[in-house]
């Protein structure tokens, strides 16, 4: 079977993309498929043979023509986070040239991508979530009302994107609007969030074999203001797999991000946040093209599970096929 693995993407979450995609190739050359890297990039998407070499993509069909022959995909394997991997652009594009993919649907994706959007679906569901407020590009912005609402620290972020591009800890009302602006830079809507003061966990969901799994859960710990872009990327933080909390509240956990799972009707991967406060897990969101790299959360909670990488990526392209 020939298996595109899509990575690159039009966010800032293009490099991180590369090294997932890169990860998944090199992880899918000792299993049974062909493998090919593909590049979905503003400018081109190519495919890259080993030599660095570069071969448009038919947009038409997906095709690829390489060395005199027509190469044609039986599954994608996608590994772009954010647009247009993460949100439902490529999913509904795939789907319609009939070329099975790895990650969710498209109306998952684009409905996941959404943060608004996604906690106030769960939320009638008993899921709780910090108090937010939603800011459109153009929208009056009542600073003063917006601060009274969710209370200092704040966050400020973009409604749809990945990686903390774009967020800010607000601590004082004078940083406010900087921080309003930096996240516009990544997107044409925001969120802003009252600060939860707790345990943040990050949970795996897959689907493994056919079966809904939850991974090991992991603590994440910083050393910066939050889980930021330095803490995640640049080694400025811990990630400790299993959590350190309590058996009940691993249960706890588990169960919640197992249903959410279930009620978003949710395929392929899944990563979603909590923060831990008095005993409760409050939702932050959910990535459905998670970090794929080594030293990404999912793999390290797949191999404290015993799945090995390549298990891993091959199961999801089994159940892509199915
Ligand atoms: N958005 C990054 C890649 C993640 O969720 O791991
Ligand atoms: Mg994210």
């Amino acid at each position: 079977k020939n298996v595109a693995i899509i990575m690159g993407g039009y966010s800032s979450e293009y490099q991180i993309s590369l090294l997932s995609g890169d990860v998944v190739y090199r992880n899918l050359d000792e299993l049974k498929y062909n493998a090919y890297r593909v590049h979905i990039l503003k400018e081109k998407w190519v495919m890259v043979d080993e030599d660095s070499n570069e071969y448009p993509i038919n947009r038409h069909d997906f095709s690829v023509a390489y060395k005199g022959t027509i190469i044609h995909f039986d599954a994608v394997f996608n590994a772009i986070h954010g647009t247009p991997g993460e949100d439902g652009l490529m999913q509904a594009y795939l789907e319609l040239i009939g070329i099975p993919q790895t990650s969710c649907n498209y109306y998952q994706a684009a409905l996941t991508f959404n943060k608004r959007d996604l906690l106030s679906v769960l939320k009638p569901f008993g899921i709780k979530t910090a108090i937010s407020h939603y800011i459109n590009l153009g929208d009056a912005i009542d600073e003063e009302a917006i601060l009274n609402k969710v209370g200092l620290p704040c966050f400020v972020k973009p409604n749809k994107s990945g990686s903390s591009f774009g967020i800010s800890k607000v601590k004082n009302k004078a940083d406010f609007m900087a921080a309003v602006e930096v996240a516009f830079k990544e997107d044409n809507e925001i969120l802003v969030e009252s600060f939860l003061d707790g345990t943040e966990v990050s949970v795996g969901v897959i689907n493994y074999g056919g079966k809904v799994t939850v991974l090991p859960i992991t603590e994440l710990v910083t050393e910066n203001e939050f889980f930021d872009y330095d803490a995640k990327y640049l080694g400025k933080s811990e990630e400790i797999t299993p959590a350190r909390i309590s058996d009940e509240m691993t249960n706890k956990i588990a169960s919640t991000a197992k249903r959410v799972y279930e009620l978003l009707k949710m395929e392929g991967f899944s990563r979603s946040e909590f923060i831990i406060v008095d005993n409760e897990p409050y939702m932050l969101e959910l990535n459905t093209v998670p970090g794929l790299t080594t030293e990404s959360i999912v793999p390290q909670q797949a191999r404290k599970a015993g799945i090995t990488l390549p298990q891993l990526f091959g199961n999801a392209i089994e159940l892509a096929l199915q």
